[in-house]
Parts: structure tokens; sequence; C-alpha cells
């Protein structure tokens, strides 16, 4: 039977809750690499990447390779019973990799969220303390802790709390509506003064480039500020990195962009190319304050999701993605600054690498214009472009095409994107 879209999307609503918000009123039918068809045959571009999954695109033949030999194996034993060695294999490439040259150990999970949970989860253990920082704007997931430690209300915590204690927020440097260093880290210092003794706090979480809140990337010297806090008071600091992670910002690891290192990394999305994986990353020493027992989970890496994630490494140095991530990258900021002229709209260009947004703003002024940016997205699905709002005033357009994209197909996306813009500015006049 060919299930119709407006068929499914009827039994959708009587069946699962509106609180699983949905984009999309297609239904996907299959995808490869950077293109994806519904149930009616009607093909999409996807620049979204299932959220910032397919870094590797979609159905990468080595990912499915070594998933289906890995299906052929064993699919689940819970590491925890009986151990396997790929999980082992990927700690180590992982700790390999990750910023730093000390010593270094990797526990893994299946999302992000589950990832920031036991990153706080260590950053307690290890330094026996309960404060937390965290950002406004920043995205650590839907979790209780996730929620808490989310800084965006709508629609993220409305309703669910109340949340965790000893979770505080700091404003995240942002430049362009108003917000310096020299701000967010005065803020810190009141948070001390006000809300909590420095030495009870655990940690302080940061997104390098922060992801929903609107691809703001932090700047380099509030980086090392807080590093150099985090040292004046035995804090640990943690870089969520799992929207920034694998290739995107065209180094493997955002924070490889910073002469900063952290204590603790969470890592997800991209790590396992499609796959539910998480990890996080850090300091042996601080990785070891946890019990036996005190980390884990019944599917936390998973042999499927760990061999897919070996495959995703393997790829991101073939392919030299880090390197297509900046080519790419490039060309959609050069396409967005040479619309500027005509499109007033166009406030900011920004990312690193292939992390490349736009944020749309009233003619003129910093105001920011949700219904604009709104218009750019539908217009582009319209014509088979799948693109991603976020930004905390949802007025900034991410661009998270696969990086594996052909030439081509990428092409004939910055086309849509353009004439959608001016089609948008047309309207708006
Ligand atoms: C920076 C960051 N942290 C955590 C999460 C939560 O990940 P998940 O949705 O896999 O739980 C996300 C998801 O978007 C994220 O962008």
């Amino acid at each position: 039977m060919n299930l119709k879209n407006a068929e499914l999307k009827s039994r959708k609503d009587a069946a699962t809750p509106r609180g699983v918000g949905v984009m999309c009123d297609f239904y996907a039918e299959r995808a490869q690499n950077a293109e994806l068809w519904d149930v009616e045959g009607r093909r999409f571009i996807d620049f979204a990447a299932g959220i910032a999954v397919c870094n590797t695109g979609h159905r990468h033949p080595k990912i499915v390779a070594a998933i289906r030999d890995q299906l052929d194996r064993f699919t689940h034993t819970a590491y925890q019973i009986v151990p396997y060695a790929s999980y082992v294999e990927l700690a180590e490439k992982l700790n390999e990799r990750a910023p730093g040259d000390h010593p270094k150990k990797t526990a893994f999970f299946t999302t992000g969220a589950e990832a920031v949970e036991n990153a706080i989860k260590i950053a307690r253990a290890a330094t026996g303390r309960p404060g937390v920082i965290a950002f406004t704007g920043g995205f650590h997931g839907r979790t209780l802790m996730g929620m808490a430690l989310t800084g965006k209300v709508a629609p993220y915590k409305a309703g669910f709390g109340p949340f965790p204690s000893d979770v505080f927020h700091a404003p995240f440097p942002n430049p362009l509506h108003g917000v310096s260093t020299a701000d967010s880290l005065k803020a810190i210092e009141f948070l001390f003064k006000a809300d909590i003794d420095p030495k009870r706090v655990a940690a302080i979480i940061f997104e390098p480039v922060q992801g929903e809140g609107g691809f703001y990337p932090a700047p380099a010297e509030f980086v090392r500020a807080l590093r150099k806090l985090c040292n004046e008071h035995g804090i640990l600091l943690i870089a969520d990195e799992v929207q920034t992670g694998f290739a995107r910002t065209g180094k493997l690891f955002a924070m490889h962009h910073y002469d900063v290192v952290p204590d603790l990394m969470t890592v997800a999305k991209s790590l396992a190319g499609g796959m539910p994986l998480s990890g996080v990353i850090g300091r042996a020493d601080v990785m070891d304050a946890a019990a036996p027992g005190g980390l884990g989970g019944t599917y936390a890496g998973n042999p499927l999701a760990v061999a897919a994630a070996l495959a995703v490494l393997d790829i991101i140095d073939e392919e030299k993605l880090c390197e297509r991530a900046t080519i790419l990258g490039d060309r959609v900021k050069a396409k967005l600054i040479a619309l500027q002229n005509e499109a007033p709209q166009i406030a900011d260009v920004r990312g690193p690498g292939g992390m490349v947004a736009v944020e749309f703003c009233k003619p003129g002024s910093t105001e920011p214009d949700a219904e604009f940016t709104k218009r750019v997205q539908t217009r582009a699905l319209e014509r088979g472009l799948l693109l991603l709002v976020c930004g905390v005033y949802s007025n900034v357009v991410r661009f998270l095409f696969p990086l594996t994209i052909e030439d081509t197909v990428f092409d004939e996306a910055l086309a849509i994107l353009e004439d959608v813009i001016k089609d948008s500015v047309a309207v708006a006049a």
C-alpha cells in the first residue's frame, strides 16, 4: 500500500502527542547522501541532515557495510555485562584525537542529553561539588538536567519544572545583540558574589559554537577566560560538542579552534552517522571519579552504533571532510554575503568551517525578523530544500548539509537558497 502523506499525518495526529513537534508534513521513504525522498516520491535536498547527525551523509556505503558486518555477528550484549573490543577501540581513537596531550578516557551513552547528564555526574563525583554554570541560549537536551542547563524557556522548559537545583545561567557573549565577552565574565563574577560560592561549583558547561541557540561561536578570549576562571577555582570546564563535533566546524572538534583544553567533552550526533551513540571524553583522573556501576546504561555503546562510529572516523580522514566543511561553508557564506545588498534582512553571516548560519533582522537594525526567516524556510521547503531555523528569536537559518554532498546537488541547493531569499525580500517589500 502506498501510504500518502496526508493519510499518514492524520494517523500521526491521532496516535502521537503534539509535544513531539514535527516540522515537515511529508514522510520519509528513503535517503541517500544529501537527498531524501518522501512516500509520494518527491525529492528533497537535505540541509538538516537529521539535525547535524549525518555529516557523513545518509547511508554512506562504508557505514552501511560496517553496520551489516556487525549485524551478522551480534547486535547487543550490554557492554557492562559482556564487553566487546570495538567499544575499547573507539574510546582509544577518541582519546587520541580529542584536544590535549594528557591521558584521557571515554565512556559511551546513547543520546546527547545522556552524555550531558553523565558529564555533570562525573564532574560532581570528581569535585565533590554540586554547582553548574551554563549559558543563556545554550541547548543541552530534553532530560531534566539537560533542561535545567538549557538557556531557552519555550519550548524546551515551559511547564516541565521544577528542575535540578544549583544550576545557574550567565549570558553567552553575543556582540550582535549587545553582549560582550566582558559582560558575560562580569555576570559570572556576579553569580559568584550573589548566588554561589565558586568553591561549590563543579563545572562550567558551554558550547564552543551555540547550536540550537543560533550558531554563535564563543569568542577565543571568552573561552580562555573560562579556562582561567576554572583553574583559579578548581572548576571543571565541559565543552558540549554534541552539535559542533565531527568535522562540521572544519576541525574534528570545535575545541581544536581554541588554544584551550577542556576537562570533559560531550559528543553525539554525527559521531555515529545516524546511529544513536554519544560519549563523554575527558581527563583520565576525572573520568575515573565515578565508582564502578555509576556510569553506563543498557544500550550505552551499542555495538551497531560503535561499528558505525569507527567507520565515520575513517570516512572523515579518507574524504578529508574537515577541509571539505570549510570549502562548502565558505561557498555558502560567499553566496549570502553577495546577496546582502539585495536582501537587507541579512544581518549576519557567520560560523566556522561548515557550521554556517545566516541571521535575518529587520532592515537596518538588529531587531530579529522571525517572519522573514520562516518565509525563507517555507519557500525553500516548497522548492525541495530542507532548511533548519534556530536562535532564541527563531531568526537564524543554520546550514547542516552533509559534508559528503555532491557538488551538483550543493550548487542546486545554493541556487534555490538565492531564489527563495530574493522572493522573500520581494514579499516583504
Ligand atoms: C549542544 C547540544 N547538546 C545536547 C543536545 C542533546 O542531544 P540529544 O537530542 O541527542 O539528546 C543537543 C541536541 O541538539 C545539542 O545540540
